[in-house]
């Protein structure tokens, strides 16, 4: 279960710090996502892309000829600029859709929106599996937004290799739509525990090729992520939301992200303004600050409970969203993956809550100081070489963090 905090949207409008924009989060709750968004967020589509659009300048040139490196299967992405031929995502017809709306149809459920299975009938007759996103009418909340957000930055991505192909919208604000690549996360593997790499070799065979061994499985996907992270970023792109379960395990197009609905843009500014969107198991400690608001000891906290009436709030520090944000959550990402007794959800998230409670951050401390001996297994990590990556990944300070385009597995 994934809740999501917020902010109401006349106190969206303040900046970050003002007390109001905080979100209260009783921490004993298994997974917190924690949702602050942009004031800006309400800013129309069509400004953003005037803003892309008009920009002539140098940025402007270089994100056309990222655009051009990428644009691998997209013919109509090369003539990017300045044409804008190709820059508007497709408009799909909602006649060509088919929804499977019901419970077996249903692949994911957010506070915002949903994601169904369906088929979308192309021009030329074929008929493509997709997965669609439908957002929800939330009372107070501008959802509106949100859709275009996230169409947005779908429509920079598009043609981005590390990310799910995205095919166009569907209807006014009814439906995002996207290739289905194969349904299985990074988070579905995961509940496999040691059984992981299994799950992984058996979702993408071919992708994985001739990786056997779990190391050989495991350096496999950490360089996979990490070159789908570092092309979104080539794109401008912060996804902000990097964790197993927006990890699709795709035969056909590699390890993927989804889910860019929190993604911020560099170029146009959309989502920079520094409210932050993020899971506090994978955000980086800059994006969030955790404050006492109830009874009980601060040490309740982090899983040694000593009042069932303690209450915190997470509250977004308003720092600007820069890409280490992704740096951070790709290694905590991979530290779950590596670390076998880390696997499950209740593990990685005491962790997390140790390593920032008892350790101000500092992964290394809390291995070889808090981690008892003999529980963990670093045999993959250590005999991978990663352990040194992921610890540079999960710097707590951004200035002495690996960025995800340095980070080498
Ligand atoms: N292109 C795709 N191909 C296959 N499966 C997908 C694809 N996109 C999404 N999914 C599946 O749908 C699930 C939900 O998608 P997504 O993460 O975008 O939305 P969400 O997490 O429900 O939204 P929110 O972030 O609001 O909670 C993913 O975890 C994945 O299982
Ligand atoms: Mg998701």
């Amino acid at each position: 279960m994934i809740y999501h905090f917020f902010i109401a949207q006349s106190q969206r409008r303040r900046r970050p710090l003002s007390p109001s924009a905080s979100i209260r989060a009783r921490l004993s709750t298994k997974s917190s996502h924690v949702d602050m968004r942009a004031a800006q967020r309400s800013a129309t589509a069509p400004c953003a892309l005037a803003t892309r659009a008009n920009a002539t300048s140098t940025s402007a040139r270089r994100c056309a000829s990222v655009m051009r490196a990428t644009a691998s299967e997209d013919e109509t992405l090369r003539s990017f600029d300045p044409d804008m031929v190709g820059y508007l995502a497709p408009e799909l017809l909602v006649s060509n859709l088919t929804v499977r709306d019901g419970d077996d149809g249903c692949v994911g459920k957010g506070a915002f929106s949903q994601c169904f299975l369906g088929t979308l009938r192309t021009d030329d007759g074929a008929d493509v599996d997709v997965v669609v996103k439908r957002y929800l009418e939330v009372p107070g909340r501008d959802v509106g937004s949100f859709y275009d957000d996230e169409w947005d930055a779908c429509r920079v991505l598009r043609a981005c290799p590390g990310v799910a192909p995205f095919l166009g919208a569907a209807g006014v604000q009814q439906y995002l739509v996207w290739e289905n690549v194969g349904l299985v996360t990074l988070e579905n593997a995961l509940e496999g525990g040691d059984d992981v790499f299994q799950e992984a070799r058996r979702a993408m065979p071919n992708a994985l090729g001739s990786a056997s061994t779990d190391a050989e499985c495991f350096l496999a996907i950490a360089k996979s992520l990490t070159a789908s992270i570092a092309a979104i970023h080539g794109n401008d792109i912060i996804h902000r939301d990097v964790k197993p379960s927006n990890v699709l395990l795709s035969d056909t197009r590699g390890v993927v992200l989804c889910d860019l609905g929190a993604a911020a843009d560099v170029e146009t500014g959309r989502g920079m303004d520094g409210e932050a969107i993020f899971d506090p198991i994978y955000g980086a400690p800059e994006q969030f600050e955790i404050v006492q608001t109830g009874g009980g000891m601060l040490g309740g906290l982090f899983g040694r409970k000593n009042s069932e009436k303690s209450s915190f709030e997470l509250r977004a520090t308003g720092e600007t969203p820069t890409f280490l944000f992704d740096a951070f959550s790709l290694g905590m990402t991979l530290l779950r993956l590596g670390v076998p007794s880390l696997r499950s959800e209740t593990a990685i998230s005491q962790a997390r809550k140790d390593i920032d409670a008892l350790c101000g951050g500092d992964i290394v401390r809390w291995r070889n100081e808090i981690c008892v001996a003999g529980v963990n297994d670093w045999s993959l990590v250590d005999g991978t070489g990663a352990w040194d990556t992921i610890a540079r990944l999960t710097h707590p300070l951004p200035s002495a963090r690996l960025s995800v385009d340095t980070a080498e597995f």
